[in-house]
């Protein structure tokens, strides 16, 4: 079965307002892979869309993105956002697309396959795509960093003692991305992952400029934190505020303003259907 979080109306408000779209290096990789296989740009599907966070990368290159998503709450985030017009959002899981055989050219998922079931996903990924159609799958992982003048090792320091803590409530599905995607890249059915190893699997790393308060806001939107809340949200709300606390005495300053610079390291399997 589906995992099913993410889901309350607050937290897809938390994800729209807080949750980073893929960075410019995980883009230009994803569109250097499309050309490279000589993909065509009609249809793209990002499938666990949130509320289209990566699903507007999608529509200056394709004639027509659909994005979907288990959530009503999130499609009802993602519609409301201004998006291009060649974006639609609908409510659909990820293992039922509601497309014909051969039909796509592109599916994505941007920190989303994990929650998938993986099985039924990956033959419905076969099912809908064009022959020599492509799949990315893309996360985000947990190896992120936090940078502010000389204050990094601190930081770090504080921004592991939560995320330590936070984990302690993690779904069983967030192994897939601490083991950086390989059961998502052993399931996917193409054989041509492996004929191009380096476009296969890759490793970046992006930065992400952003304020103390969206730190805070973005550690609020994990799943493991709203796992905490909903468990002991008590403890959940004097531990955000004792960390903005800690990062603010940290890096010398009292404003939750001030920016500072989160580095985020990425998982992508990147495959394509046989000719
Ligand atoms: C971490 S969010 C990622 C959202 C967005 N793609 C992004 O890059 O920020 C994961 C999304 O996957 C969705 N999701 C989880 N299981 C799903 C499933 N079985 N089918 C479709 N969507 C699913 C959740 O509702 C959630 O919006």
């Amino acid at each position: 079965m589906d995992t099913r979080l993410f889901e309350g109306r607050e937290h897809a408000a938390f994800y729209q307002k807080y949750r980073f779209s893929p960075q410019e290096n995980v883009q230009a990789s994803v569109f250097s892979y499309l050309e490279k296989k000589g993909a065509s740009f009609q249809l793209a599907v990002d499938v666990g869309c949130g509320s289209g966070q990566s699903t507007k990368m999608l529509a200056k290159r394709f004639e027509e993105v659909v994005g979907m998503d288990i959530s009503e709450a999130q499609i009802e985030e993602a519609k409301q956002a201004s998006h291009p017009s060649n974006i639609s959002y609908l409510v659909c899981p990820a293992e039922e697309p509601p497309f014909e055989d051969n039909s796509v050219d592109l599916i994505t998922a941007f920190a989303a396959a994990h929650w998938f079931n993986t099985p039924i996903f990956m033959r419905e990924v076969d099912r809908v795509l064009k022959p020599s159609g492509c799949v990315v799958l893309c996360s985000y992982t947990t190896g992120m960093q936090l940078h502010y003048e000389d204050r990094t090792e601190k930081l770090m320091e504080i921004f592991a003692e939560m995320r330590d803590l936070i984990y302690m409530y993690a779904d069983e599905k967030i192994k897939i991305v601490v083991n950086d995607y390989q059961e998502i890249f052993d399931s996917l059915p193409f054989p041509d992952k492996e004929s191009i190893p380096l476009l296969s699997r890759i490793n970046t790393v992006d930065k992400v400029p952003m304020s103390i308060g969206d730190l805070m806001g973005y550690i609020e939107s994990l799943s493991p934190y709203q796992t905490f809340l909903r468990v002991q949200p008590d403890a959940a709300k004097s531990r955000l505020q004792k960390t903005a606390e800690r990062v603010l005495e940290a890096m010398g300053v009292s404003s939750r303003e001030t920016s500072l610079e989160l580095r985020v390291r990425y998982v992508c399997i990147l495959g394509c259907k046989s000719s």
